[in-house]
């Protein structure tokens, strides 16, 4: 047997239960990983509460790990058992010992990179590549604007940004957090719970705006982040962190300054084999460089899941959280 965290139901971190299940065999396309490490996402959390639905109750949780390709279904040629691995797409499930999923989605790890920095970092250091070198490809003297810059991506974001020559603002909310979105090379931050985003924007920008928000928070900050944009700059809304953002009317975009609006995912960039390994790529060399250090500021034990993503839901973290079968 093996051990895996599921729920039957949508709800609190009460609904989270590590359940003994026996150890699927890959089929054909798949692999199974023996997780030495798990990363801890709020997306996690978005299934776990029905903000997005599971394919089918009970489910298994997470998408983000790394550890060793312990079977191997018919047709996988790029992957032997042994190898060292991680992932960041595909079904959910990777709160457990072991996960089977399709060997497209798993990429070789170097020999450099530890399972725990690959578990704090795919899907969150992917989700950087794509938004700074991708969606809005930054370049060198750009100032933009980025929320919740001390959190796991926004880590990652402030070193990358720093790496191209980006003057990243970034909000946080508290004073721990400004000081380690700074350490992390963010140009200048705000607090959101005291400051005024928008006019401390303006004033660092000569009254200009930025080109680009991007915006994980939501809810309580999509106005704000309009209203930080220059005129035909980027909304970039990718996560919900404070709730979704309900029922805009699209003239807004007019009215703030015929202003672009985009809400992507990961799976919508990495969602060929050729793109996800140029990505990992990127990101690889990012680490191996020294760029970029993954900051694990918790690590949790996996049976404490929900006390982990409790922490994360009531904004406690900074940085990455993995949790460790
Ligand atoms: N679309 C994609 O492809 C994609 C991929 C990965 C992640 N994401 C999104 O990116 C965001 C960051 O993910 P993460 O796992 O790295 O989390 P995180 O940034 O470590 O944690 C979320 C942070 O959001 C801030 N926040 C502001 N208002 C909040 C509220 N009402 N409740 C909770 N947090 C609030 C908090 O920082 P402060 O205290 O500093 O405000 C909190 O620490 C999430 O929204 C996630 O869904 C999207």
């Amino acid at each position: 047997m093996t051990q895996r965290i599921q729920f039957s139901q949508t709800g609190g971190p009460e609904v989270l239960e590590m359940t003994d299940v026996t150890p699927a065999e890959p089929k054909a396309g798949e692999v199974r990983v023996k997780n030495h490490a798990i990363g801890l996402n709020f997306i996690d959390i978005y299934f776990r509460t029905g903000v997005y639905p599971a394919p089918g109750l009970p489910s298994g949780l997470g998408t983000e790990g790394a550890g060793v390709v312990e079977a191997l279904g018919e047709g996988v040629t790029h992957l032997k058992e042994g190898d060292r691995v991680a992932y960041a797409q595909g079904p959910l499930g990777a709160y457990a010992e072991q996960h089977v999923l399709p060997a497209e989605k798993v990429v070789k790890l170097p020999d450099a990179i530890a399972f725990e920095t690959a578990a704090a970092c795919m899907l969150k250091g992917l989700t950087v590549q794509y938004l700074l070198r991708q969606t809005f490809r930054v370049q060198s003297g750009d100032t933009i604007l980025f929320h919740a810059a001390a959190g796991g991506v926004g880590s990652i974001a402030c070193q990358w940004a720093r790496a191209l020559g980006v003057k990243l603002i970034g909000t946080v909310g508290s004073q721990e957090k400004a000081d380690l979105a700074m350490s992390n090379g963010a140009w200048k931050t705000i607090d959101y719970t005291r400051e005024n985003v928008v006019e401390r924007v303006r004033e660092l920008t000569n009254g200009d705006g930025v080109p680009v928000v991007y915006d994980s928070v939501g809810k309580d900050t999509w106005e704000t982040s309009l209203d930080c944009l220059r005129k035909r700059g980027l909304m970039v809304s990718f996560g919900n962190s404070s709730g979704s953002v309900e029922g805009v009317n699209v003239a807004i975009l007019n009215q703030k300054g015929s202003l672009y609006l985009t809400r992507p995912s990961l799976n919508g960039y990495a969602d060929t084999r050729e793109r996800f390994e140029q990505m990992c790529s990127e990101l690889f060399t990012m680490l191996e460089s020294g760029k970029i250090k993954v900051d694990i500021a918790q690590r949790y034990p996996l049976e404490k899941a929900g006390e982990a993503q409790q922490a994360l839901a009531s904004r406690k973290t900074t940085g990455s959280t993995i949790l460790l079968p």
